[in-house]
């Protein structure tokens, strides 16, 4: 069969990765889209079949075509309202996720693959952060991602579920937000200089994330999804590189031309200090490489946020 006959559900398809999801993987398979439209980012694309629908009813799954593999996508992704309402949280990031696996259990899902988070491991014990590294989630977010793990690989193991988790660090986008939980601080530091105030740094700058652009989460999931991986069910995607947030003022501030100097501002409260993963094994069995040098990216999203 031509992988163009083939049919990918994309749930949560019209959110921030979906999209780039449907727009990498599009030219090769159908695309199906379930999405509840609760944070949509993009409208529904006219070549795909959409879906408007919650995960969380299970009526819905029955108004589907035939499906032979899924990208589950969907959640709740904001760490402030898992604080806030996290029987919401848990209700989409849970038990959506074991809806749809229960779907894919009983529709002999070729590959299954799940988007977690770095949220799962909270504060760091050691750097870099490899997929081994132990589950320490400090917020109702964290948590509900790392049950969702859980009962992906508990499929693989009891149902023979084909299965692949993926960790993505902090992914930015052309439509990111300043309240992003995994790289907000991008936009926020744009947009200050941009109106000409200097980048607010909380703390002492020295906190590091690891971005890597959507586009290039995308590749990864497509790689993951094309490449037989055996046993190995667990992936980091990052950059494997450390940006420092002292770091990234300055490079804003660099792209802007401006002559400005951040200013240093009270650290948050149960901040993560340090955060970058190994890419080791990404490397190693996906051969998979980010293809977009952050700086450049960086550049990319300097130009598209406007004031
Ligand atoms: N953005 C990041 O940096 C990042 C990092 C790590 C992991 N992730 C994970 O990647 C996935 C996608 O994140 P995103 O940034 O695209 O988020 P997003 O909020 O932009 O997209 C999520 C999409 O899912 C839909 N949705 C939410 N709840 C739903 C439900 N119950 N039923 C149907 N549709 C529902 C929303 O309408 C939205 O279109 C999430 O699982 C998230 O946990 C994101």
């Amino acid at each position: 069969m031509s992988l163009k006959q083939q049919t990918i559900l994309i749930t949560g398809g019209l959110g921030q990765i979906g999209h780039f999801l449907y727009s990498i993987l599009k030219n090769s398979y159908q695309i199906c889209i379930l999405d509840n439209e609760s944070e949509a980012k993009y409208n529904p694309p006219d070549d795909a079949f959409f879906l408007k629908g919650n995960i969380l009813d299970d009526e819905i799954f029955a108004k589907l075509p035939a499906i032979d593999y899924i990208i589950h996508c969907a959640a709740q992704i904001s760490i402030n309202q898992s604080v806030n309402e996290p029987v919401f949280d848990a209700q989409n990031n849970i038990l959506g996720t074991l809806k749809v696996l229960e779907f894919a259990r009983k529709n002999n899902i070729k590959k299954f693959i799940y988007l977690s988070s770095a949220a799962v491991f909270g504060q760091p014990h050691f750097l870099p952060i490899t997929e081994e590294h132990p589950r320490n989630p400090i917020s109702p977010y964290g948590l509900s991602k790392y049950v969702g793990e859980k009962y992906v690989l508990l499929y693989s193991e009891l149902f023979a579920l084909n299965s692949i988790v993926l960790i993505p660090f902090n992914i930015y986008s052309p439509l990111l937000k300043e309240d992003d939980p995994y790289a907000g601080v991008l936009s926020k530091f744009i947009s200050a200089v941009k109106q000409n105030l200097p980048p607010r740094i909380e703390g002492d700058g020295k906190q590091t994330r690891d971005f890597i652009h959507v586009k290039d989460l995308a590749l990864a999931v497509k790689l993951a999804l094309e490449k037989d991986t055996g046993e190995n069910r667990v992936f980091n995607i990052g950059s494997g590189k450390a940006v420092s947030v002292e770091e990234l003022a300055k490079l804003v501030i660099e792209i802007s031309g401006k002559d400005l100097k951040p200013v240093y501002v009270e650290a948050r409260i149960g901040d993560i200090k340090e955060s970058y993963c190994s890419t080791e094994k990404v490397i190693r069995i996906l051969d998979f490489k980010p293809t977009i040098q952050f700086e450049d990216g960086l550049k990319e999203l300097y130009n598209h946020i406007e004031i």
